[in-house]
């Protein structure tokens, strides 16, 4: 690979040509929409003063900023890390290393819950494994009157999504709750009282976490991701804990992996207390969702 030679005129169109094809030859997919993203966030100006301030130069501290930048994409740090932020359900959320970056297949889950609200009743729903507060915000935010609580077992996720509540003005409507699982509703009195426990849990087996891309692997949250040796382990602690809460014909909505259906279809009809679940594909036509409806 040719090494970079900086540019000696440190102007804005040399800063784009130089992030460019830093980018590129690193191999960054998208190496040239993301150098316009970066370079958008490092000079606070909108794409297309990057072309009509071309031939501005670009102040010292500005210029060292931009590079710091790019070299962590260079690293292979995903981009909403170094952006702060992801879109979710047209929503923007702050990221950091603590929480992993909402994915577009987990808008899923917010298609199910509201889908299968009943309009003028005043839920409680509980989302276990909040991160960044994606399902959790979004839930709240579209189901205005709902009781809803997030847990997470991070305190550090717990900050990013309380952050994120407070940006999209619900940081009141929701119970926040540091633990394991569903063991901080203990003691609430919400015994067969949620009308819906939504998870995206993490779902990665120990053995499948090496062949993970490493954006994912070295720089996404493990707590997040890895679940055990089979990647099923919590998506039985749910079907299983779930069941005292919920109320008669309550839902329990998880994300899954590709190829895990089978074994949660499985462990819903083992554990027993649930209708016949349903499976709700992504767009790529992976089975992603599991609905899991309390009998009574
Ligand atoms: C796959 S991430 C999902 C984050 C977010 N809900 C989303 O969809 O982007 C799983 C989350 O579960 C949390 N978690 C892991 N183990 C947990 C446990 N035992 N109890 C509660 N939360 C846990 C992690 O900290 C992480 O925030």
């Amino acid at each position: 690979m040719a090494a970079l030679v900086m540019p000696e005129l440190k102007t804005v169109g040399a800063l784009l040509i130089w992030a460019r094809q830093a980018l590129l030859q690193a191999g960054v997919c998208h190496g040239a929409q993301e150098a316009t993203w970066l370079l958008e966030h490092a000079l606070e100006v909108r794409s297309h003063q990057l072309v009509s301030q071309a031939d501005q130069l670009v102040p010292h501290s500005i210029w060292a900023l931009a590079e710091s930048l790019i070299a962590r994409r260079v690293a292979g740090e995903p981009l909403q890390y170094i952006l702060g932020s992801q879109e979710f359900c047209g929503l923007e959320f702050a990221v950091n290393p603590s929480v992993l970056i909402p994915r577009p297949e987990t808008e899923l889950l917010v298609r199910e819950v509201v889908r299968q609200h009943r309009a003028g009743h005043r839920a409680t729903l509980v989302d276990v494994g909040t991160g960044a507060g994606c399902l959790a915000v979004t839930l709240a935010a579209t189901l205005r009157g709902a009781k809803v609580l997030a847990i997470d077992r991070s305190a550090d996720a717990l900050q990013v999504a309380k952050r994120n509540a407070a940006t999209h003005g619900v940081l009141e409507a929701i119970e926040w709750m540091h633990g394991d699982l569903l063991a901080p509703l203990a003691g609430c009195g919400l015994e067969g009282r949620v009308d819906v426990i939504v998870s995206n849990p993490p779902y990665i087996s120990e053995r499948d976490m090496p062949g993970l891309q490493p954006e994912v692997r070295l720089f996404e949250p493990h707590l997040a991701l890895v679940s055990g040796p089979l990647g099923t382990e919590f998506h039985r602690r749910l079907l299983q804990d779930a069941l005292p809460f919920l109320v008669p014909q309550g839902l329990l909505v998880m994300e899954m992996g590709q190829g895990q259906a089978a074994a949660v279809h499985k462990l819903a009809e083992d554990i027993g207390g649930y209708a016949p679940v349903d499976l709700i594909d992504d767009a790529a036509g992976i089975e992603r969702v599991v609905m899991a409806r309390k009998l009574g």
